[in-house]
């Protein structure tokens, strides 16, 4: 039997998509139905947060089959100044720069995250998930976020960058200021997100100082020992500055996102536990299709956001030279023009073209075979150490517009 498409009681009127208030309801997927339905293409406000100047809002595209064109033109539509709805005063690397200089950065850093290199991470993956379970099974309860979910993303990014333990709860604690300007608990101003931006930025040229003089095999002295070649064509070590905004969008990219995945992991298992039995039953022949599918139905990052260059018509809008344009990749991912039965959580869903990832283009994310991974190896562990884990409260949503992500989220288990 089909799912019912979830409803919401807003009108198309009602909706607010740029205001943080709306990702905190509990019926964000019955708003992106509604606005599949009704209104695949709109113009949005902007709830600009204080601290910044008014913005003049942004297109929303919600249907799947539109996402993909406006992520591939890069030409027409461009990732510089920003690929979030707001233009904060911070720059965040390869992820907003265009071709040909995108493609020259990028190739640096894609020898730290080919598939070879993931696999040759997943041992260790394994240990450091062990390792983490193990040291909370005594307990028998915990907040699954903060004690678990957050711990493993951070600690493999850390240490493929060379980051030292002492230092990752200090960059853990950036990385939230950085992604949530809009929630209290993590910032919840822009000069907050500012300050860590700029202190996660010392912090790798200080990382940068050292690899420079003492190259080790991480990530870290690669990048920064690596030669691009310049405007000139001529080769040239990459700058201090542009060394800091890689690793700063390594380190958010690679902290919550796959931190978020884990937790909605496992927040999808409690509510469907003949997946999870479905899951564990097989977990090895069914890894692939289970976290394709906690990706799609959780989509940790909302929105991508391009900026038109020239005047263009999208899917019959009449986009202007200079507007904003939004993929709403978490509506996308339920879109049934793709997806059958897409409220069904389906650990065998295949073929899953899930755009959680982003829908193709130069950007699609560098480190989503590493967030499989990481995301698979940590359920099996969880699961096959604390068998009778379940989750005892409602997750605790962050305000914010572009991640769907969870602070904290209660869970029990028998002691170990
Ligand atoms: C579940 C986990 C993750 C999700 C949902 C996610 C999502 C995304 C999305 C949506 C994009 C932009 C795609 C586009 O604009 O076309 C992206 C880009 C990126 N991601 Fe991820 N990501 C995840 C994990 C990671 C990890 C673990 C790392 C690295 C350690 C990482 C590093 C990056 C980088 C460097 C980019 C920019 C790529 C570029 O501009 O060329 N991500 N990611």
């Amino acid at each position: 039997m089909r799912l019912p498409e979830p409803a919401t009681d807003l009108t198309l009127d009602e909706i607010e998509l740029g205001n943080p208030d709306t990702f905190l309801r509990d019926d964000v997927d019955g708003i992106f139905a509604l606005l599949r339905r009704e209104r695949p293409v709109g113009f949005d406000a902007e709830n600009t947060p204080p601290g910044l100047p008014p913005g003049p809002g942004f297109w929303s595209f919600v249907r799947h089959r539109d996402l993909f064109g406006i992520s591939r033109d890069h030409e027409t539509l461009t990732s510089v100044p920003a690929v979030g709805i707001f233009d904060y005063p911070v720059r965040t690397s390869i992820i907003n720069m265009d071709p040909p200089t995108h493609t020259r950065y990028r190739l640096i850093v894609n020898r730290g995250f080919t598939p070879r290199m993931i696999g040759r991470l997943e041992e260790s993956i394994g240990a450091q998930a062990r390792r983490i379970v193990e040291a909370i099974a005594p307990r028998g309860e915990a907040d699954l976020v903060t004690d678990i979910a957050a711990k493993l993303p951070g600690r493999v990014i850390a240490s493929m960058l060379g980051v030292p333990e002492a230092d990752q709860e200090m960059i853990q604690r950036h990385t939230n200021a950085f992604i949530a300007p809009s929630d209290p608990e993590y910032a919840g101003t822009v000069e907050d997100m500012v300050a860590a931006s700029d202190a996660i930025e010392d912090y790798a040229k200080y990382l940068g100082r050292m690899r420079r003089e003492h190259p080790t095999d991480d990530v870290t002295s690669a990048i920064v020992n690596a030669e691009v070649p310049g405007e000139d064509g001529a080769p040239a070590t990459i700058s201090m500055d542009d060394f800091a905004e890689f690793v700063k969008l390594l380190l958010v990219g690679g902290n919550e996102t796959t931190r978020n995945a884990i937790t909605h992991g496992v927040r999808l298992f409690d509510e469907f536990p003949d997946q999870k039995a479905r899951f564990l039953a097989d977990p090895e022949g069914l890894a692939t299709t289970t976290v394709d599918e906690i990706l799609r139905y959780s989509t940790p990052v909302n929105l991508m956001r391009r900026t038109a260059t020239r005047d263009v018509e999208v899917a019959g809008a009449p986009i202007r030279r200079g507007d904003k344009v939004v993929m709403w990749y978490r509506s996308g991912n339920f879109d049934d023009e793709v997806f059958d039965d897409p409220y069904r959580f389906d650990v065998t869903r295949r073929p899953n073209e899930h755009l959680t990832f982003g829908a193709g283009g130069p950007h699609y994310c560098l480190g989503a075979n590493l967030a499989r991974v990481e995301i698979g190896v940590m359920l099996a562990t969880l699961y096959e150490r604390l068998a009778d884990l379940e989750v005892t409260g409602p997750p605790v949503r962050m305000r914010a517009v572009s991640s769907h992500a969870v602070k904290h989220l209660p869970v029990r288990w028998t002691p170990r």
